[in-house]
């Protein structure tokens, strides 16, 4: 444990001195669009809200068999909800199948609203950090899920290897990491100069992935989504 203190202790220098030297356009700008999105399921989604049951049932089917619960071996204990705006997956997905959620998200005015919006089960809502996931470091050992959805094209991949690391450091005994995210399906990633934002194609995906560290242990395209949007993948990771 000294040890994995020491190595994270290192990557919060890390993370400080690359933050002074990064692309300061390419995350302000991301910071300023999302400022002017409403606080609504619809906002959250590019005004395809009436997808989020859908993506919410894909999810859920996609991780239970993990669940210890289920006879996996993934605690009930606690998740993080990373880039989780107003808490619509915190409220459908993670907090029916945790005993209590962190959120975190780089926008204080989805924050404020998330409590309102996810009603009396905010209760077990312990925190809602206002961060980037360029420079935030979980807590060691604390989580036994850790969610990441539809947001970490909003990382460039060197942050997104240091994220992935610091997320690995976060997980409990048996823990996971979930990423559920769109696809380019082009060899090409695609940028996005509104909301300043990278949609890469999957094989970018597992490359960042196996570079981190991180070992894939189930992979899966969610179904159902209307024709003409990204391809949404989502994948469990140890
Ligand atoms: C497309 S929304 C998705 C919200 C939520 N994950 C969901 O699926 O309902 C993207 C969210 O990521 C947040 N975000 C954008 N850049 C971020 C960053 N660098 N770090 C953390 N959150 C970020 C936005 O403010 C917004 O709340």
């Amino acid at each position: 444990m000294a040890d994995q203190a020491e190595e994270n202790k290192q990557s919060e220098e890390e993370v400080h001195y690359d933050l002074k030297v990064v692309d300061e356009k390419f995350y302000g700008d991301a910071k300023v669009y999302w400022e002017k999105i409403s606080p609504t399921v619809d906002g959250m989604l590019g005004g395809f809200a009436k997808i989020s049951p859908t993506d919410i049932n894909g999810s859920r089917a996609f991780l239970r068999p993990f669940m210890k619960i289920s006879g996996g071996k993934v605690n009930n204990k606690k998740a993080l909800d990373c880039g989780a705006g107003i808490g619509r997956i915190t409220k459908r997905l993670l907090l029916p199948m945790f005993d209590s959620v962190d959120m975190v998200e780089l926008n204080q005015h989805f924050l404020n609203e998330a409590r309102g919006f996810i009603g009396s089960e905010s209760k077990r809502v312990d925190n809602l950090f206002c961060s980037g996931l360029q420079e935030f470091i979980p807590e060691i050992g604390r989580y036994d899920v850790i969610w990441c959805q539809w947001v970490l094209g909003h990382l460039k991949d060197k942050h997104l290897i240091e994220f992935f690391k610091r997320c690995k450091l976060g997980l409990s005994p048996n823990g996971m990491i979930i990423v559920k995210e769109n696809t380019a399906s082009d060899a090409e990633r695609d940028f996005d100069s509104s909301d300043s934002s990278f949609t890469r194609p999957r094989r970018e995906f597992v490359d960042l992935m196996t570079q981190s560290g991180l070992t894939i242990v189930k992979e899966e395209k969610q179904k159902g989504f209307p024709k003409g949007v990204y391809d949404v993948f989502m994948f469990a990771l140890r």
